[in-house]
């Protein structure tokens, strides 16, 4: 990667994009540190003598561990030294600061200097900050994709304006190859392979850092967007109030819900009969406040209470599908399919070849045992995180949640 640090070079867009990506995903680090270890925070805890002497060039150039080395060095000695007598004392000197409502962590900080939000924009390193931005994209669309189906993905990035932030997560390890595509390098790249989109939404999309989007698409890569426009889909969902929403799916090709079936005479439709036996309540799953996860469409909103929901050993997501509707209140209003801008689902079997054989079976049978057993894990852990809250308020379940 050269050496990045000297100031004012022209980087390769390439290089550029690997250095956004890497401070990303430094910035996710970070961000998981400071939430495994909520009470001890580094800075809070450093002399301040001790700052200036960390040279950040040097730190860039070497970008090896002798950094991190450093800095857990002075971590750990001070480790041992989680006085809260320290605390006590600040709490009464009125002239430190200590602010509860601040956000966790920050409680040091004089309110007015917390940026607790982000973004995903890209800006210069040159000029006015205030003036980086000439665009500020409200939406975001993720896709997690392979390289094998670039014309795919070519074909329904154009679907999406100059409104939308573009974020690429690739299972395959290959990103240079996209930047055949002129849109590639407004692109943001995260390639961690092998993994599943709902693993990158967890680890990448964090309600703070996709703040400023009203919407926000986690799409998987073998979907068909000739009749789909996304400006008219965000009308639409904005018009019928839809948290969560899906594009109706064309319906010849293999469909298993009747919920998430394009309808010709609608806009938008709510709810659905299924299969005799199917619904224990027509407001519940999966005759409404349903739709599947493979094109789902989140509000802001909606999202910082989904990724609340993602845990982190479950990987493919089944059974998520059934559990949107928790985060969103009254579901069955909130929840729908848009008719009118739809999509067709190739089904091509993407990630299931990225498993592995095991024990003679092929691999995407493993995938699909490990997709059937989280659903079950995730079932149970929903059943016993409800029975708990009920329990621990007293209170005798009602009926409707037992799914
Ligand atoms: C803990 O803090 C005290 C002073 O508050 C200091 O004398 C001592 O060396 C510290 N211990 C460690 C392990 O840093
Ligand atoms: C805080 O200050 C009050 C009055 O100034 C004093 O009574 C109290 O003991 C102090 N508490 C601590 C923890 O120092
Ligand atoms: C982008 O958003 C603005 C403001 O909502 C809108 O006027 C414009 O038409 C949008 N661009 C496209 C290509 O739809
Ligand atoms: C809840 O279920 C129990 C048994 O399954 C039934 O006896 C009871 O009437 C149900 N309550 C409501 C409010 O539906």
């Amino acid at each position: 990667m050269g050496t990045p640090g000297r100031s004012g070079i022209i980087r390769k867009p390439n290089e550029t994009m690997r250095l956004i990506i890497t401070t990303f995903v430094g910035v996710v680090f970070g961000f998981f540190i400071g939430v495994s270890f909520p009470s001890l925070s580094l800075t809070k805890h450093l002399p301040s003598s001790l700052l200036p002497s960390i040279d950040l060039t040097y730190i860039e150039d070497k970008n090896s561990g002798l950094s991190t080395q450093t800095l857990l060095h002075a971590w750990s000695s001070l480790k041992g030294n989680r006085s809260s007598s320290n605390q006590a004392q600040n709490l009464n000197d009125t002239s430190k600061i200590w602010v509860p409502t601040n956000p966790r962590g920050a409680e040091r900080l004089p309110p007015g200097i917390i940026a607790s939000e982000s973004d995903l924009y890209l800006r210069r390193l040159w000029g006015k900050p205030s003036e980086d931005l000439t665009i500020k994209p409200k939406y975001l669309i993720t896709f997690t994709v392979g390289y094998n189906q670039k014309k795919n993905i070519d074909a329904a990035v154009k679907k999406f304006s100059e409104n939308f932030t573009i974020l690429l997560f690739h299972y395959d390890g290959r990103t240079s190859e996209w930047d055949e595509f002129e849109w590639s390098k407004r692109t943001i790249h995260v390639s961690v392979r092998k993994q599943t989109k709902w693993w990158y939404a967890k680890r990448f999309l964090h309600p703070d850092i996709v703040a400023p989007y009203d919407y926000i698409f986690i799409w998987d890569e073998d979907l068909g967007v000739e009749h789909f426009d996304a400006e008219e889909y965000i009308k639409l969902v904005r018009k019928h109030g839809l948290e969560i929403s899906q594009p109706g799916l064309e319906p010849n090709r293999g469909l298993t819900w009747q919920m998430t079936k394009k309808r010709d005479d609608s806009e938008v439709h709510k709810e659905t009969e299924e299969r005799p036996g199917w619904c224990t309540d027509p407001h519940l799953p999966p005759c409404a406040a349903f739709v599947e996860i493979m094109a789902t469409v989140f509000s802001r909103d909606a999202w910082r209470c989904v990724w609340h929901m993602i845990q982190n050993d479950l990987v493919h997501g089944w059974g998520l599908d059934f559990a949107l509707r928790r985060c969103v209140e009254p579901a069955h209003e909130k929840i729908g399919v848009v008719d009118a801008q739809w999509i067709v689902h190739q089904t091509v079997p993407t990630l299931g070849n990225e498993g592995q054989a095991q024990n003679g079976k092929a691999p995407w049978q493993g995938v699909r045992e490990r997709c059937r057993k989280e659903w079950t894990m995730f079932q149970g852990r929903m059943t016993d995180a409800e029975k708990s809250y009920y329990k621990a308020m007293g209170i005798v379940p009602p009926n409707s949640t037992a799914h």
